[in-house]
């Protein structure tokens, strides 16, 4: 079991602190300042120390084949640096003066293969990639049309972009869609006479609602507002990427839609375990980041362990050595969807509004459901479900402002290639167990605090740490 003094640590009270910073350096004492706003907002993050734990069940992490965790991908990554032996750690500048090499070039000419695309750029990370895409593709005068949810990354991007202009639509919501494109075609004559383009940015898996986006519906939305051709899509796969897909080519790859995309960015840090990023494309795309991108021009080469780990990746999904694990996380989402729906507590626990998982909506009919599963409950009560499962060794944390906008905080579950069906049983049951807890307390209370037990032990643990801190010996 998980003490619950890891969590103290994992989970600190956030107390103001410029004001005891009276006589402090005022350089210091403004940005702590700065940071008591957030801490005040509870919007304050923490690097969390991670320890592994040898009992704790991963439903949180983002290697979503376990090919970290497993160590499948160390093998061809130690066959990638034996097999060059003479490698040149760094790549000794950027790309376009002495950082570029063969090896590199073969790599993207890999990557272009596998996903059917005509060429590929390498980027240090999908943030840098994104950012560099919103910047430096759309043109001034044409516009970016958005998902409301898309990454943080490509709203860095559009505030440098110099689009005309950059508006969103409702998450998913396809005629929320069809009336900005119609907005836009009414409002910018450049762009409805086809001489000015737009750019639609969408994710294809949204991570923190475990959605996919109905791709298909919105390119075809967007041909029949813009039947010239003058609107174009890009794909951010991050979540997709290894996990759907024939060995993993993606979202776009398993819907067949590769041909109407005209841009893909599929992540290496998440399901394929290394980093970095590449932009599926085709050679004006490629040449107009390479020719435009301050991130590609003015920053070193990736390194050679960095290309050679990409490259072990896509050595593993390849060879086919990913498809059961692929296979594998749908049937544990399944499982899951069946031991939930299946639980004595399960229909009571919904109908009170103490579970809600959006995503189990249908999930027997769903041959698409994704790794990403939210659970939804009372705002103040996703962390007390979080400190339970934590303590039955369940891996898995809660989802808050600033990440999600306030009000919608949940606790985000997610599924693996190598948890087990004992592990997803224990999951299942043990939210179901809490559920009951919180019901049970929610008859009895009548308005009074209801704190469940895990909640109660972290409570205490906080504390006894407070009191340690403050020199008051903790007990015997
Ligand atoms: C949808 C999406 N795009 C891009 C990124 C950034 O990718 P990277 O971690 O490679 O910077 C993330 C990462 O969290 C993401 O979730």
């Amino acid at each position: 079991m998980v003490d619950a003094k890891q969590l103290v640590e994992w989970f600190p009270n956030k107390k103001a602190k410029a004001p005891g910073m009276k006589n402090a350096n005022v350089f210091y004492r403004n940005l702590e300042e700065a940071l008591d706003i957030k801490r005040a907002e509870n919007a304050t993050f923490t690097i969390r120390k991670n320890e592994p734990n040898p009992r704790s069940m991963d439903f949180s992490t983002l290697d979503f084949l376990h090919l970290s965790k497993s160590g499948l991908i160390r093998q061809p990554f130690l066959d990638e640096l034996s097999a060059h032996p003479d490698f040149h750690l760094g790549a000794g500048g950027s790309r376009l003066l002495n950082g570029n090499n063969a090896y590199t070039d073969e790599a993207e000419k890999e990557i272009a293969e596998f996903h059917s695309g005509e060429t590929s750029l390498l980027f240090h990370s999908g943030f840098e990639a994104n950012v560099a895409i919103m910047v430096s593709v759309p043109r001034p005068g044409d516009a970016i049309v958005f998902d409301e949810l898309v990454h943080a990354s490509m709203h860095e991007g559009m505030q440098t972009s110099k689009a005309l202009c950059k508006k969103s639509f409702k998450h998913n919501d396809t005629e929320s869609f069809r009336e900005v494109l119609l907005e836009i075609r009414e409002s910018e004559q450049m762009i409805r006479e086809g001489k000015r383009s737009i750019l639609v940015a969408l994710e294809s898996l949204y991570s923190m609602d475990g959605d996919l986006c109905p791709l298909k519906e919105l390119i075809e939305i967007g041909g029949e507002i813009f039947p010239d051709g003058n609107i174009q899509f890009f794909v951010d796969e991050a979540h997709t990427t290894g996990v759907f897909g024939h060995q993993g080519r993606g979202f776009v790859n398993e819907l067949g839609l590769e041909h109407k995309v005209a841009i893909r960015m599929h992540t290496y840090g998440k399901a394929l375990a290394c980093t970095g990023a590449s932009v599926v494309c085709n050679d004006t795309v490629r040449d107009t980041l390479v020719n435009t991108a301050r991130c590609f021009i003015y920053s070193t080469a990736p390194s050679f362990p960095m290309v050679a780990a990409i490259k072990a990746g896509y050595y593993l999904m390849r060879s086919g050595q990913t498809e059961a694990l692929q296979d594998n996380i749908r049937h544990n989402v399944k499982h899951f969807c069946k031991t939930m729906s299946e639980h004595e507590i399960w229909d009571e626990a919904n109908d009170e509004g103490i579970l809600r998982i959006p995503n189990m909506d249908d999930w027997e009919n769903n041959p698409m459901i994704t790794q990403v599963m939210p659970v939804m409950t009372r705002q103040r009560y996703t962390k007390f479900l979080c400190y339970h499962l934590q303590l039955q060794s369940l891996n898995c944390f809660p989802i808050d402002y600033p990440v999600v906008p306030r009000g919608f905080n949940r606790l985000r579950i997610v599924f693996h290639a190598t948890n087990t069906e004992a592990e997803v049983e224990h999951l299942a049951n043990s939210i179901c167990e809490w559920a009951q807890e919180m019901l049970l307390l929610e008859e009895s209370g009548k308005g009074g605090v209801r704190i469940p037990s895990a909640a109660r032990q972290v409570n205490e643990a906080h504390a006894a740490a407070e009191l340690g801190r403050a020199g008051v010996p903790s007990g015997p």
